[in-house]
C-alpha cells in the first residue's frame, strides 16, 4: 500500500530556533517550533496536521490518563557532513508501533504514514537538527487513548502526535549498574516487549531506590527466577565474552531494540560469534572474575552504546575493565556513527533521507 500522505501545515510565528542554545541541549526538555497531531476515529486515521509545539486540549476523563492505553517511539535524525538529514531505521520503528498497537488494542497505522509524518515534521524543523558530536534529533512518535469514558476497554478514538527534541547524550558518565532482584519489570505473558507507558511508570519506584544507592541503572532480571539476564530500562542489554557477542534473546519481556539489531547486524559482518539466548547473571559475574568478560553496554537510541563500569549483585559491586578503552565498544560507535552520519556507503538501506 502506498498512501501519501496529505499533511495541512501551520507554521510558527514566533520561532524558538535563534533563542535556543544549541551547546547545552539536555535530554527530552527543548523541544523544537512544530509537532505533528493526526486522529483515529471511526475506523480511520485523519487530520494530520503540522502545527506550532503547545499544550493540547483533552478531556479528564480521556481514557489513556486513567488506564494507560498509551504507547511510544523513539528514533533519531541526524545531520549528515553533506548537509542532509537522515533518520536511522524509521521502518523497524514503524514495525515496533504497530506491534506495541496490537498489544494495547490500539488501531495500527500504515507504515508508510508512519514515516511519512515524520519525515514532514523533521524537513520542516530541520533547522533544529544539532550539527555537534553526539548531538542529534530526537524524535517522539506517541499514540494515545482519548475516549472520554471512565468504564475499562478499548477506546475507539485515538490521537498519534510526533514531538521533536534537538538533544545531547542521555548518559553523560559510564554506568554504575544494579542486578535487580526484588522487583520486576515485565513478566511473561505481560507486555514488557511493547513501548507502553506502564513499563516505564512500573519502572520509576525500583529505579529510584537504585538511584539513591547511587546506581545510575538497572539491569533487569526476569520475573520467575531473577536469574536471567533481561535488559536495562531504556536499552538493550549486550555483553561481550570471550570475544563472542551475547545478548539477551528477545521474547514477550524484553523491546526488540533496533539499536541491538544493527550492532548484531554489524558484529556478525565483521565475523564475530553472536550468541542470542538466555544470559544467566552467574555466568556474567564468572565472566567477570576470570576477565573473559571485555565489555557489557546498554545499546538503545537515546542511549547509543552506554558502557557499564560497574555492576553490582546481592551487594557485592564488581568493577569492569575501563569502557573507555573497549576496543570494541569503541569501534562498534564509529561504525554505527559512520553509517547514521552518511560518511560510508548505506549499503543496507538503513537511511531515510528526508
Ligand atoms: N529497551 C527499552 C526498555 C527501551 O526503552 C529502549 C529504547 O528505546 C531500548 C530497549 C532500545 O531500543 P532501541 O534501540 O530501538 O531504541
Ligand atoms: C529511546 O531510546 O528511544 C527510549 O525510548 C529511551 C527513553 C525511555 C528515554
Amino acid at each position: 500500500m502506498t498512501d501519501t500522505l496529505a499533511i495541512k501545515v501551520t507554521k510558527t510565528t514566533s520561532s524558538k530556533l535563534s533563542k535556543t542554545d544549541f551547546e547545552d541541549l539536555p535530554f527530552g526538555k527543548i523541544f523544537s517550533d512544530h509537532m505533528l497531531t493526526a486522529d483515529y476515529a471511526d475506523g480511520e486515521w485523519k487530520n494530520f496536521e503540522i502545527v506550532p509545539y503547545g499544550n493540547i486540549s483533552v478531556s479528564p476523563a480521556m481514557s489513556s490518563l486513567h488506564y494507560g492505553q498509551t504507547f511510544f517511539e523513539g528514533l533519531k535524525a541526524y545531520r549528515n557532513d553533506d548537509g542532509k538529514i537522515s533518520i536511522f531505521r524509521p521502518d523497524k520503528n514503524a514495525k515496533r508501533f504497530n506491534s506495541s498497537a496490537e498489544r494495547m488494542c490500539m488501531p495500527a497505522l500504515p507504515e508508510e504514514l508512519f514515516i511519512q509524518s515524520i519525515g514532514a515534521v523533521v524537513d520542516l524543523d530541520r533547522d533544529w537538527v544539532p550539527n555537534k558530536k553526539d548531538y542529534t534529533l530526537y524524535i517522539r512518535p506517541f499514540m494515545f487513548a482519548t475516549d472520554p469514558y471512565l468504564g475499562v476497554q478499548p477506546s475507539t478514538t485515538y490521537k498519534f502526535m510526533v514531538l521533536l527534541c534537538p538533544t545531547g547524550k542521555y548518559f553523560s558518565k559510564n554506568l554504575s549498574v544494579k542486578i535487580e532482584t526484588e522487583y520486576t519489570r515485565s513478566a511473561e505473558g505481560g507486555f514488557g516487549y511493547a513501548k507502553a507507558a506502564g513499563n516505564y511508570a512500573g519502572s520509576l519506584y525500583p529505579g529510584k531506590k537504585a538511584a539513591e544507592q547511587g546506581f545510575d541503572q538497572i539491569l533487569w532480571t526476569d520475573a520467575k527466577t531473577h536469574e536471567y539476564v533481561e535488559e536495562m530500562g531504556a536499552a538493550n542489554a549486550m555483553f561481550v565474552i570471550d570475544g563472542k557477542l551475547v545478548t539477551p534473546s528477545t521474547r514477550d519481556t524484553i523491546l526488540d531494540g533496533v539499536t541491538r539489531d544493527s550492532i548484531i547486524t554489524l558484529a556478525k559482518e565483521w565475523g564475530m560469534e553472536v550468541e542470542e539466548r538466555r544470559v544467566s547473571v552467574a555466568e556474567v559475574i564468572e565472566a567477570v572474575e576470570n576477565g573473559t568478560l571485555t565489555d557489557a553496554f546498554g545499546a538503545g537510541t537515546a542511549a547509543v552504546i552506554a558502557s557499564v563500569a560497574d555492576i553490582t549483585y546481592k551487594g557485592k559491586t564488581y568493577t569492569l575493565p575501563n569502557p573507555d578503552e573497549s576496543v570494541f565498544a569503541n569501534k562498534m560507535r564509529k561504525a554505527m556513527d559512520d553509517i547514521k552520519y552518511g560518511r560510508v556507503e548505506d549499503t543496507r538501506n538503513w537511511n531515510y533521507i528526508v
